[in-house]
């Protein structure tokens, strides 16, 4: 790959999604377009490059595609659903006994794992949510992992990555050699192909946002951006989860730290005082 061709490859996937390559990645790059070239029946990664210079769409949607790394897996660092469970849940249960609903996002959701995650939750909670509307909204720019999330359906591999046995056979049916997520829990959860650089206000509100292991990709600038449309969906009392590993302080003053070491932060509006801590000993 030539030094020109990874800069536009770089350019390309900075603007169109937010992600940051080092010139460290240009095996990375030449390793997964490879997939690419052969499902378009192109010679080379040259001829790819030409095409996608040329303004083809698919070809350019298979690129930026075949570059976003979707790992997941279900309750992902298993902490912050534990805080989810045992502190936010209750508490939203109290914040919204009047209206008795609530929404919760997953941005960045990747083939569906968080979101349904989220969901098992709320369904093993349902003796406190008899009567409630919770809907759960999971996002991502690729239309591939979403067509996947809508599916819902899981090989032996990706189930036994973080879902206990029991939950694997209290949530999920066996169809095939695969596992298929039940009805019950499909219906909580709703799918959209977005990109996170848009704007998000169409989407509406959310009580509690999950951004995991997204904006780690993402340029300095890019995370601000997207941090402070983040904190502009969430409702005054909203939390933000972001991954183990990723970090909101000193990026955005939009949150309060809720628990750093899991990514767990609080929305912080202008003139709204902060609610109760929601720390937990975790
Ligand atoms: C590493 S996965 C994380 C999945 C899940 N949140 C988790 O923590 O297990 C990152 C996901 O973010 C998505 N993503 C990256 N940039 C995005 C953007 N600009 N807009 C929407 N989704 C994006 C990728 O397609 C990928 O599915």
């Amino acid at each position: 790959m030539t030094p020109e061709d990874f800069t536009f490859v770089a350019r390309l996937l900075k603007d169109q999604t937010g992600l940051v390559l080092t010139r460290d990645k240009a095996y990375l790059v030449e390793n997964r377009l490879q997939s690419v070239v052969r499902e378009h029946r192109l010679a080379d990664l040259t001829e790819l490059l030409a095409e996608v210079r040329g303004g083809n769409p698919a070809a350019t949607t298979d690129l930026i595609d075949a570059m976003m790394s979707k790992d997941t897996g279900f309750f992902r660092d298993w902490k912050p659903f534990k805080h989810l469970a045992e502190v936010v849940l209750p508490n939203l249960r109290r914040a919204r006994l009047a209206k008795r609903t609530f929404r919760i996002l997953c941005a960045g959701c990747a083939s569906g794992q968080e979101a349904y995650s989220v969901a098992m939750q709320i369904v093993e909670e349902a003796q406190h949510f008899t009567g409630w509307q919770v809907e759960i909204v999971g996002i991502d720019l690729s239309a591939a992992a979403i067509d996947a999330a809508g599916r819902g359906a899981y090989n032996q591999f990706e189930v036994q990555r973080g879902l206990p046995i029991r939950r694997l056979l209290r949530h999920f049916t066996k169809v095939g050699s695969g596992w298929t997520i039940n009805e019950n829990l499909r219906r909580m959860v709703s799918f959209r192909v977005w990109n996170l650089l848009e704007d998000m206000f169409p989407l509406g509100r959310f009580d509690v946002v999950l951004c995991r292991n997204v904006l780690i990709a993402f340029d300095q600038q890019t995370k601000i951006a997207t941090l402070q449309k983040l904190a502009r969906l969430l409702t005054d009392d909203g939390v933000l989860y972001v991954g183990v590993n990723e970090s909101v302080t000193g990026v955005s003053g939009a949150f309060r730290v809720i628990a750093s070491t899991l990514g767990i932060y609080a929305a912080q509006h202008e003139g709204v005082p902060p609610s109760h801590s929601m720390a937990a000993h975790l």
